[in-house]
């Protein structure tokens, strides 16, 4: 699993798989919010149309350029870009997290309290990381701030992955889980990518001889400080 790190094609096509259901949710939302032409279910959240836009607009621009940040090979060639496209990634996901928030104050919500909860909780939490994650590339500890920026990404796109359980049980029962079993898929969904990230983050600072292409300490010319 963590050869994918030093396989950039894998690694985006592994992530591209795992969250290509949330990013065309949000990219078509980002054309249908313009032109007054939402789908019925998404009406309600047209309450608030600029929270709307900017949460699909960040999720597009944060779901594409997460997994390019992480490929190292296109790190080390473009340099500048990835410095850019950093900027650009950092934004977006403190858009997410700040309009997510707004989201949840101005729409009258239909889901349970368990998920409210969990996307207030992970809006702060995303805002909190990046900030972290930028303070410790100001700093030049790239160890820490890939750390953090892995991090960002896990609960930044949690949710995005329950796609991939909700479909299949909706093609196997016929209709989607509703109330607090939604509830639970969502916030299960979303602490396992985060426990991912934490398992990518504690392999990339843990080499063996078993594993020679993790990544290594040395890929950032800084000692391990996290
Ligand atoms: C910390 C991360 C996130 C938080 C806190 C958050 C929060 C929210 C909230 C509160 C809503 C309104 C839910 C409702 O009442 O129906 C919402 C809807 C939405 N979110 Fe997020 N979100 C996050 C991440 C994402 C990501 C990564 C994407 C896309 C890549 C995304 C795309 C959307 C879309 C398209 C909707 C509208 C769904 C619909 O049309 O029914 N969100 N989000």
């Amino acid at each position: 699993m963590i050869r994918t790190f030093s396989r950039p094609v894998p690694l985006v096509l592994l992530l591209a798989f795992c969250t290509f259901i949330p990013v065309i949710t949000a990219a078509v939302s980002v054309v249908q919010i313009p032109l007054g032409a939402l789908p019925e279910d998404s009406l309600r959240l047209a309450v608030a149309p600029v929270a709307f836009f900017l949460h699909s607009l960040a999720g597009v621009l944060f779901g594409v350029l997460g997994p390019l940040q992480f490929v190292r090979a296109l790190r080390q060639r473009f340099g500048a870009l990835h410095r850019l496209a950093g900027r650009v990634f950092v934004l977006s996901g403190a858009g997410l997290g700040l309009s997510g928030l707004a989201l949840l104050l101005k729409v009258e919500s239909l889901s349970t309290g368990l998920l409210d909860a969990a996307r207030g909780v992970f809006g702060v939490v995303l805002v909190a990381v990046l900030v972290l994650g930028v303070a410790a590339a100001r700093a030049h500890n790239l160890f820490r701030h890939r750390a953090w920026m892995i991090r960002a990404y896990a609960v930044g796109m949690g949710s995005g992955t329950v796609g991939l359980v909700m479909f299949p049980i909706y093609l196997i029962t016929g209709e989607p889980p509703t109330g607090l079993v939604a509830g639970i898929v969502v916030v299960g969904m979303w602490l396992l990518n985060i426990a991912l990230g934490e398992w990518v983050i504690r392999r990339m600072t843990t080499p063996g001889p078993q594993r020679p292409s993790a990544t290594r300490l040395s890929d950032f010319n800084v000692e391990k400080t996290t």
